[in-house]
This record gives structure tokens, sequence and C-alpha cells, in this order.
């Protein structure tokens, strides 16, 4: 299993679209994939794909469900965990409770093939939580000056703070190609000035659609409602990319079990 956390420092830059559509274009690649809602936020998961869950991860901290039993399917094939205000407490787990949750991890997770992270805005601990418990991390931010700044300074805590070193980018609501590419590579150019140990790798650049507004409006994926677009292509290609790149050692339901114990 390989799980990918995407954060973004600002809000508001297409988290929660971005990964609704990822994890439709890793099905549609016959993955098994798990969308874990971690977003405190109003603009969950859910409520882009109008669905409502019954349960969420509280239930499984104060031990009346197990993990298993909160797993929502969708429509689109992939599953998804509601996290709900229980995202804040699994920062502060006992060590009891995080027993609890590696064996009914271990259990909910053996089934899939990716477990995608959808974090809230901002840095905080809860962010870096699921930074650190990810086996790889996405960054997504776009061409605004703000956002690119806080997609530097995640980068910076995550590394200061838990060593982090690899990185993806994905730069969205872009005008073109080429404008994806300048950002990107105006964050290297800081990073290799002062963070010369970070690697971020360029997944690649997701254009302005309106089509994604009409998306979360109507509460489907944008790669179903408008496959034919540009920006689907895209994040089909994204999929491909990082199909493509070989598994690493922090990949494994092993390894990461042992972070979740280990933070
Ligand atoms: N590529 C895009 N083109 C146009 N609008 C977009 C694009 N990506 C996201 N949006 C819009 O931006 C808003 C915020 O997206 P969302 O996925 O909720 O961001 P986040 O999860 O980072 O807060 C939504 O209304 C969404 O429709
Ligand atoms: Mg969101």
């Amino acid at each position: 299993m390989r799980s990918l956390a995407i954060a973004s420092g600002k809000g508001g830059v297409g988290k929660t679209s971005f990964v609704i559509n990822l994890a439709l274009a890793l099905v549609q690649a016959n993955k098994r994939v798990l969308i874990f809602d971690a977003d405190l936020g109003l603009a969950n998961v859910d409520v882009m794909l109008g669905i409502s869950p019954k349960f969420d991860i509280r239930y499984v901290l104060n031990g009346e469900l197990s993990l298993k039993d909160i797993i929502y399917n969708t429509e689109y094939k992939f599953d998804i965990i509601p996290a709900g205000s229980g995202v804040s407490e699994l920062t502060q787990l006992s060590p009891e409770q995080k027993l609890l949750l590696k064996a009914q991890m271990e259990e909910a997770f053996k089934n899939y093939d990716f477990l995608l992270f959808d974090s809230s805005a901002g840095i905080s601990d809860n962010v870096l939580f699921f930074m650190v418990l990810a086996g790889e991390r996405i960054v997504i931010c776009t061409p605004e000056p703000t956002s690119i700044a806080d997609a530097y300074a995640l980068i910076k805590v995550a590394h200061k703070k838990h060593n982090l070193k690899d990185f993806y980018l994905v730069v969205n609501m872009i005008n073109n190609e080429a404008e994806g590419k300048r950002i990107y590579q105006q964050l290297m150019y800081v990073l290799e000035r002062f963070l010369p140990d970070i690697k971020l790798s360029y997944l690649g650049g997701l254009v302005y659609d309106e089509c994604v507004k009409k998306a979360v409006k109507s509460q489907i994926p944008y790669l179903s409602l408008c496959s034919e677009h540009p920006i689907s292509a895209r994040v089909r290609e994204i999929s491909y990319k990082l199909l493509r790149y070989k598994s690493k050692d922090s990949e494994g339901l092993e390894e990461f079990l042992e972070r979740l114990i280990n933070f």
C-alpha cells in the first residue's frame, strides 16, 4: 500500500477536488483506493460527492466501531474514511489508542493499493501528522504569490520539524503549462538556496477550468463530468506518473504502521 498526503499551506487551492479526481483516475487504472478525509474544514470530501456517511473516526477512537466499519464505499469505486472532528484527536493518541488503531488499520488497509489523505489548510501539527504518516507527500499551490509562499513555508516546517525531504508539487489553476513549470522553477530556486536537502519533483499543472466549479456544484468528480477536458487528461497523466515511480521503503503498510506508533 502506498500512502500519499495532499497538503498546501493555503486553503482553497483545490486539494479536495484534486484528491477526489486523483482517486478516480487511480481507480480507472485498476487500483484500489481509499481516501482518508483528514480535513476539519467545511468543504469536505463527502460534501463534494454528495454523500452523507453516518460514522466517522470518532466512533473508532471511542471504541464503538472498528475502522473497517466506518469505511464508506462510493459509487466511483473508491472508498472513504470520514474523519470529521475526530481528526484533531489523532495527533494526541495514547499508546493504547495507537496500538488499537494500528491493529485496525492493518485489517482495514490491507485491501488497498493507495491511501490518500486530504489535509486541512495551514501548517498545524495536525497537517504535519499526516505528512509524516504518509510515505509520500503532494504539495499543491496556485500561481498566487501567497499560495506559493505558503507551499514553501509548509515544506520548510515539515523539513525542520520532522526531517521530511521528498515532496511532489502540483500547481493548480494555471493558465497554461508554462506557468506551472515557471512556478516549480521559482520554488526550486529558493529551495536550492535555503533548503538544499529537499527534493521537490514536479507532478504537473492543472489549468483553471470552470468545469471544476460545475463539478463541485453537481457533486460529481470532474473526471467523470468533464472527462474530455484537458484538466481530466492531466489528472490521469499525474496518476500514471505516480504509478511509474517505483516503490520505496516508505511505501509498505508495515512502514506506515510503524510511523503511526513512532509519531
Ligand atoms: N482547476 C480549477 N479550476 C477552477 N476552479 C477550481 C480548480 N480547482 C479547484 N477549484 C475551485 O476552488 C475551490 C476550492 O477547491 P477545494 O478543492 O475545495 O480546495 P481546498 O480543498 O484546497 O480547500 C472550489 O470551489 C473548486 O471548485
Ligand atoms: Mg479541502
